[in-house]
């Protein structure tokens, strides 16, 4: 039966294709998608044999959607490609009932058959509690248009504007299972409209909706973005931090704190003050989670001074229920040897958690010093004192002693002071002057680490910047200089790390929020000391060798390196000139037009921003993206490189720094289009660089694809217009 429903969705891909184009910039009227049972398993066979349960959450009461028997044993059917899918799906039939089916099933040896008709016959659409919200107050031309020059750039920021009729999402109080309904699901109900990031991720979402509201903002959408704002400040009444996201699974952890700089932004822009009424409080009770909760001392062993501190911290003794086979399988599969007992089990759970709470899962940043298997079993989070973590509270107190104003003279200087002091522990546990970088530093060691990543820029951001620094150009570049290298090395932005794991937080992955943040920190470097002409290398040397010593801990050769378009010409070399695939007379390839009197500051913002607007631009027309008369639609042929033939164009949740047509790859679940921050990070470039920015170059899909097939470079994703309209059809079919 699975293989007839599959064609019928075949035949309808062309009119979902076309229904999609036709929403671009009117609401989506669909909301139900429900996933189909993928996984297969021979009639009558029965699940595999399961360890013990874990520990009881006391943070996570349902017997349903948290860890549990129930729990547990659906996703050792593994129904669906994501584990997620079930997590979000609400049931149709009072929790008793649905508990009382499960206990009859369970009690002997249950059968994959059982698990799929009773997932069948008493969970509905996964996302069925959330519907899609018309944007009465959008205006198709916001004023930061007029700031971009080029026509091309300026018709797709256009575009990307109108993305957001796609994603705007509200709590569908009918379908709503609250208080004596008869349905029970995981999603923490919010009063106001929101911004999904999109594809599986159907909430609201903590860091993301930092992004996000930057580019409201630019979209001239102050009222959601109010509106989101107004959610966090109800989750952080009911609940006294700020969840990872709008699921109840997700109320163990937080992530990145970004709500004061949100709150900053709207009212910096709006210059709506009376937001603060409530705001203020509420800020207070955020910074005060994170200090009750996540903060601790740390004496240095630089120089002897103890900090108050941060990290990231999750109590947490089971899988996550969103990832919950993934989990199960990362401390109970089959290549666990030794097997772990039940203590080291709840520590790698924590971790896992941990990790997720930091926004990056996983890295090898998060590696334990010294043996590792290179597995997530050796995840060592909870131990470090993040970059980012403490720039952002550091941030966080400065802003908030801004927004009091002249209002609450002792809270002004609690707060100055709490900034002053994290400043102070920052550059004392995590900057290094010999290496002109910003590290984490390693609670197990007593050291900071020497693992380089984009963190680095972090501090300048939040404008915690060295004397060194202000006062010195030459150092200052240094602390830019892998970005230089990025740009003449790479053909696309700058990754998380330089290191490939096949993890989602490392290379060749980079990710919109980061070149936010990278250029964010250039601009917080003064004129003076940014003015001067970019450095240039000597003959017979690459942009390597202007990183200083040690910086990057990676020699020239252990960097990754360029492949050229057709895979089958290789790569770049991997040191030298050659290995500058991107240095061109002056500027890089997609880097924008050199202008007279530019300084490097200038220089390399410029490049960066030209690259992230032609990432983002070639991966959405590489996956079926067109403005009629302005961006023609690719070629079948080209479209078939990445199986979009019947598409209309992705933004992704993250990009790849070798390949500017393709999405990145990697990671815990497939990569997903929609897309919140990505879009929202447009936004901004357009509106702050858009005099700046160049008709973006994009490879040729069909040299890239060469003689050979091409089944990596596809999107990998079901975009999520798509999903809503073809399985409203198979619904409707069914
Ligand atoms: C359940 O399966 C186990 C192992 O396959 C078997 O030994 C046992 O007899 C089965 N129990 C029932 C009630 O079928
Ligand atoms: C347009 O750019 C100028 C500076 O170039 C900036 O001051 C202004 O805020 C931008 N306008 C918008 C609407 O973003
Ligand atoms: C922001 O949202 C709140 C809650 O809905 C509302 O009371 C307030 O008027 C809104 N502010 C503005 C400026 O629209
Ligand atoms: C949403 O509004 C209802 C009714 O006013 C209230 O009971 C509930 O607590 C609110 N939800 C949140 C998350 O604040
Ligand atoms: C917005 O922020 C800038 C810089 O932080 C400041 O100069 C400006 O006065 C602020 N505007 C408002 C309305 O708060
Ligand atoms: C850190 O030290 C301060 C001052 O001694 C103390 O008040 C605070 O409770 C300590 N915090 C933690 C998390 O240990
Ligand atoms: C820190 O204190 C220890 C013990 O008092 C001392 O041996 C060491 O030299 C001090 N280190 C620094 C950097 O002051
Ligand atoms: C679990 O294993 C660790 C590492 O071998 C060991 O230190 C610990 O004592 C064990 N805990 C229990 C409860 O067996
Ligand atoms: C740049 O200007 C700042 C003041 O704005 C000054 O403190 C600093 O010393 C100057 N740096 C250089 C290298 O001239
Ligand atoms: C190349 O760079 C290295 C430093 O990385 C330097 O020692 C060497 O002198 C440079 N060679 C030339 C030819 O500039
Ligand atoms: C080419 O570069 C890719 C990405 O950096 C790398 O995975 C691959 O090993 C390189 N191939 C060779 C032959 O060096
Ligand atoms: C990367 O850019 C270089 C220079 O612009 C080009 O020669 C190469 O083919 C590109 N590689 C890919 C994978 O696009």
């Amino acid at each position: 039966m699975l293989p007839a429903v599959l064609k019928v969705v075949c035949l309808f891909l062309g009119v979902a294709a076309a229904l999609a184009q036709s929403t671009a910039t009117t609401p989506p009227t669909l909301t139900v998608s429900t996933a189909i049972p993928t996984a297969t398993a021979p009639a009558g066979a029965t699940l595999p044999s399961q360890v013990a349960l874990p520990p009881k959450q006391a943070w996570c009461p349902s017997e349903i959607f948290c860890a549990g028997s129930l729990l547990q044993t659906v996703n050792l059917a593994h129904l669906f490609p994501d584990d997620k899918t079930f997590a979000d799906k609400p049931t149709n039939k009072p929790s008793q009932q649905v508990l009382a089916d499960f206990q009859k099933i369970s009690s002997s040896n249950v059968t994959f058959d059982q698990i799929v008709s009773f997932v069948e016959q008493d969970f509905s659409g996964e996302g069925l509690e959330l519907e899609a919200l018309a944007l009465p107050n959008f205006n198709p031309n916001p004023a930061f248009l007029n700031n971009v020059t080029n026509s091309l750039v300026r018709a797709w920021t256009q575009t990307v504007h109108g993305f957001w009729t796609q994603l705007i999402r509200g709590t569908n109080d009918s379908i709503l299972c609250s208080g004596g309904s008869n349905c029970e699901s995981s999603l923490i109900p919010l009063n106001h409209t929101f911004v999904v990031p999109g594809g599986r991720f159907r909430e609201q979402y903590y860091w993301d909706s930092f992004w996000i509201v930057e580019g409201l903002l630019e979209s001239e959408l102050f009222d959601i973005a109010n509106d989101t704002l107004q959610n966090f400040m109800d989750e952080l009444d009911s609940f006294g931090f700020i969840p990872n996201g709008g699921r109840i699974y997700y109320l163990d952890r937080s992530q990145p704190p970004l709500f004061i700089q949100m709150l900053f932004r709207y009212v910096n822009v709006t210059g709506d003050r009376s937001i603060l009424t409530r705001a203020l409080p509420l800020a207070e009770k955020e910074l005060k989670w994170w200090h009750d909760n996540r903060s601790l001392n740390v004496t240095s062993p630089f120089t002897n001074r103890t900090h108050l501190v941060y990290h990231y911290n999750v109590n947490n003794s089971a899988p996550r229920p969103e990832s919950y086979l993934t989990d199960y399988l990362t401390a109970n599969g089959p290549d666990v040897s030794p097997s772990l007992n039940d203590t080291q089990k709840a520590d790698l759970y924590a971790e896992l958690a941990t990790g997720a709470e930091s926004g990056w899962d996983y890295t090898r940043r998060w590696f334990t010093d010294g043996d590792n298997d290179g597995s997530l079993r050796n995840l060592g989070v909870r131990s470090l004192i993040g970059v980012d973590l403490n720039s952002i509270l550091y941030r966080d107190h400065v802003a908030l002693a801004d927004l009091y104003g002249s209002s609450n003279g002792s809270q002004v200087k609690a707060h100055r002071d709490a900034a002053s002091a994290l400043r102070t522990a920052v550059l004392d546990l995590l900057w290094d002057g010999d290496k002109l970088a910003f590290y984490d530093f390693n609670l197990a060691t007593n050291q900071r680490k020497s693992f380089f990543s984009v963190v680095n820029f972090y501090p300048l951001w939040s404008g915690i910047i060295p004397d060194v620094l202000l006062s010195d150009a030459n150092a200052a570049f240094g602390h830019f200089a892998s970005l230089n290298l990025v740009m003449n090395r790479y053909n696309g932005t700058f990754p998380t790390t330089f290191v490939d794991t096949g993890l989602q937080w490392d290379a060749p992955n980079t990710w919109a929020p980061h070149q936010y943040i990278v250029l964010q920190a250039l601009r917080a470097l003064p004129s003076n000391i940014t003015s001067g002409a970019l450095p240039t290398t000597g003959s017979g040397n690459s942009t390597y060798s202007l990183i200083p010593a040690g910086q990057l801990a990676l020699a020239e050769n252990q960097l990754p390196q360029q492949p050229k378009l057709n895979p089958a010409d290789g790569n770049f070399t991997s040191t030298g000139p050659g290995a500058d695939a991107n240095a061109l007379n002056g500027t890089v390839f997609n880097g924008g037009n050199a202008t007279d009197g530019e300084g490097w500051g200038q220089i390399l913002q410029r490049e960066l921003a030209n690259r992230y607007i032609t990432s983002a631009f070639c991966s959405w027309r590489a996956t079926g993206g067109s403005i009629p008369g302005v961006s023609p639609r690719l070629s079948d042929p080209e479209l078939n490189v990445t199986q979009s033939v019947n598409n209309t164009g992705n933004m992704f949740e993250k990009f790849s720094a070798f390949d500017l047509d393709s999405a990145g790859r990697g990671g815990e679940y497939t990569v997903q289009a929609g897309f919140g921050w990505t879009n929202g990070v447009v936004l901004w470039i357009a509106s702050n660089y858009g005099q700046q920015l160049n008709a973006p170059q994009c490879p040729s899909l069909l040299v890239a694809a060469g003689s050979s097939t091409s089944s990596a470079r596809g999107p990998n994703t079901i975009p999520i217009f798509w999903t809503m309209t073809i399985m409203a059809f198979v619904v409707a079919l069914l």
